[in-house]
């Protein structure tokens, strides 16, 4: 038998996944990730927890399997992007906590740059926004903040890297301080044209170019893990970010092809194939996952609270006990009687950008119970969703690129019937879940496994990928359009409130 071992460490938890090479699940280990919140804003992880925490998962996932690290034909790596760590290259000791994507202290300086006129520049060599969200502000914080870090950073003596590149230095030893495309494409100082960090967005946000990783394609030769640490060697041969790992593990490996990840927020992707697609609604370009040094892109766009709007019906309102209970709760009405939910706790992402705007109940009548709100909670997550799909099939139209025929859905709360229905219902196109929905995982899995010959191409993880459930669009077409036009009008009341 052929085995993959997936590594994946997220932003909640760090988990690794054994397959088998026909992207089955063999076993599983997760660790909870606490969180440090030292400032409102500030989100920090703890690295060195990270890395114990991804080890000994790795280690229980490969005994629950029953094999040995021998069995392993490659490892890959999938990750929380954009999270920034620093550290010694003597040591190996990071020189502060990570500073995790969510963290908001770079917003004074982005907003510097943007006042500065520096937003075109970035977005045409990075296809980003201006934003705390990606690392480039985060690593010039630490530079600024650390005592003594810029001096050492001159003298060449730190390393820089987000969560992928940390565990590959852990893993080999401190022999790779390397990165993926995907991730380099997360951080706002890297040419996703060229594949190369670039000099002018280095010097911008001072940060010296000596600390940078060396950047490969997401399926490539990453090293050996070092011996003791699994009981032998096993090669690294995928690394990507988690979400465009996903969209690998969904097999979307073309122009048009797009996946949704339902989990706290929710994070659409589409394939643009080897073409880089500015957006003028909102989204952001990035690189997609790569098996060569040819560039390859999506469109992306995220929303902020998804998943995370059931825990706050079980936790805020205290109105279900278990986050599954919202599908019987929901299902208990016939729709949500007119009642809109924008949760938009922390603002409003993609397409919206208003960092101002705060959650919001509308449409309450005397006859409204709870089952109501529950179901308008649910319909959130697909109605942001589904203005994400709207501004990416805004952007296709204006390149004259393919529309997307489906949409290929994966994280935790697609398990949900109803949920995936209504998103169907409101995109007016088939909503597809895959049989292995881990395909977070999985993505990272088959670049190894493609690193490593287990595959030959894609077109045999494409031949693999199968269907669970179709979700057919059921509802008419105009009604689906007021359904949207009553939303955007929710969403004026939250942008108000
Ligand atoms: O861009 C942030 C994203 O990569 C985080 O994903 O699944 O760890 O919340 P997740």
């Amino acid at each position: 038998m052929t085995y993959l071992l997936a590594l994946d460490q997220g932003t909640s938890s760090s988990r690794s996944i054994v397959f088998d090479a026909g992207g089955g699940i063999v076993a599983m280990a997760q660790r909870e990730l606490p969180q440090h919140y030292p400032q409102p804003g500030w989100v920090e992880h703890d690295a060195l927890r990270i890395w114990d925490d991804q080890l000994a998962t790795a280690r229980e996932a490969i005994a629950k399997a029953g094999i040995q690290a021998k069995d392993i034909a490659a490892l890959g790596i999938t990750n929380q992007r954009e999270t920034a760590v620093v550290w010694n290259r003597k040591t190996g000791q990071p020189i502060h906590r990570a500073i995790v994507w969510q963290d908001r202290r770079g917003e004074p300086l982005c907003a510097q740059l943007r006042e500065q006129g520096h937003a075109g520049l970035v977005q045409d060599r990075t296809g980003l926004l201006v934003d705390s969200y990606f690392s480039g502000t985060k690593v010039r914080w630490l530079l600024d903040n650390v005592p003594g870090a810029r001096d050492q950073a001159q003298r060449g003596e730190l390393a820089f890297g987000t969560i992928d590149s940390w565990l590959l230095w852990q893993l080999t030893g401190g022999q790779s301080h390397v990165t993926d495309v995907t991730n380099a494409s997360r951080t706002m100082l890297f040419d996703v044209h060229r594949n190369e960090w670039d000099d002018g967005l280095l010097d911008l946000l001072q940060v010296p170019a000596s600390m940078m990783p060396k950047v490969l394609p997401s399926s490539a030769d990453y090293g050996r893990t070092v011996e003791s640490l699994l009981g032998a060697p096993v090669r690294i041969g995928g690394v990507a970010g988690d979400q465009q790992s996903a969209l690998f593990g969904q097999a979307c490996f073309r122009e048009g092809m797009a996946k949704n990840t339902y989990g706290t927020g929710c994070f659409l992707l589409m394939h643009t194939g080897g073409k880089f697609q500015k957006s003028a609604n909102g989204l952001v370009t990035t690189s997609a996952a790569q098996t060569s040094t040819q560039p390859q892109f999506a469109l992306e766009g995220s929303v902020f609270v998804g998943g995370a709007v059931v825990q706050w019906l079980r936790d805020g309102l205290n109105a279900i006990e278990s986050s599954a209970q919202i599908e019987s709760l929901a299902a208990s009405v016939p729709d949500a009687g007119g009642v809109m939910l924008v949760p938009a706790f922390t603002g409003l992402g993609a397409p919206y950008w208003k960092p101002d705007a705060r959650g919001t109940i509308t449409g309450l009548t005397r006859g409204s119970n709870l089952g109501h709100v529950a179901r308008a909670a649910l319909e959130s997550i697909a109605y942001q969703s589904a203005a994400l799909f709207q501004a990416m099939a805004r952007d296709a139209q204006a390149a004259g690129a393919a529309s997307v025929s489906e949409l290929r859905v994966d994280g935790g709360a697609c398990v949900n019937n109803l949920l995936m229905q209504f998103q169907a219902d409101l995109l007016g196109i088939p909503v597809v879940r895959p049989k292995v929905v881990e395909t977070t995982a999985l993505g990272a899995a088959y670049l190894a496994g493609l690193a490593a010959g287990v595959y030959r191409s894609p077109d045999d993880l494409q031949a693999q990928w199968q269907v669970e459930r179709r979700f057919e669009p059921a509802m008419p077409r105009d009604r689906a359009q007021e359904c949207m036009a009553r939303w955007d009008h929710a969403v004026r009341q939250a942008t108000l409130a």
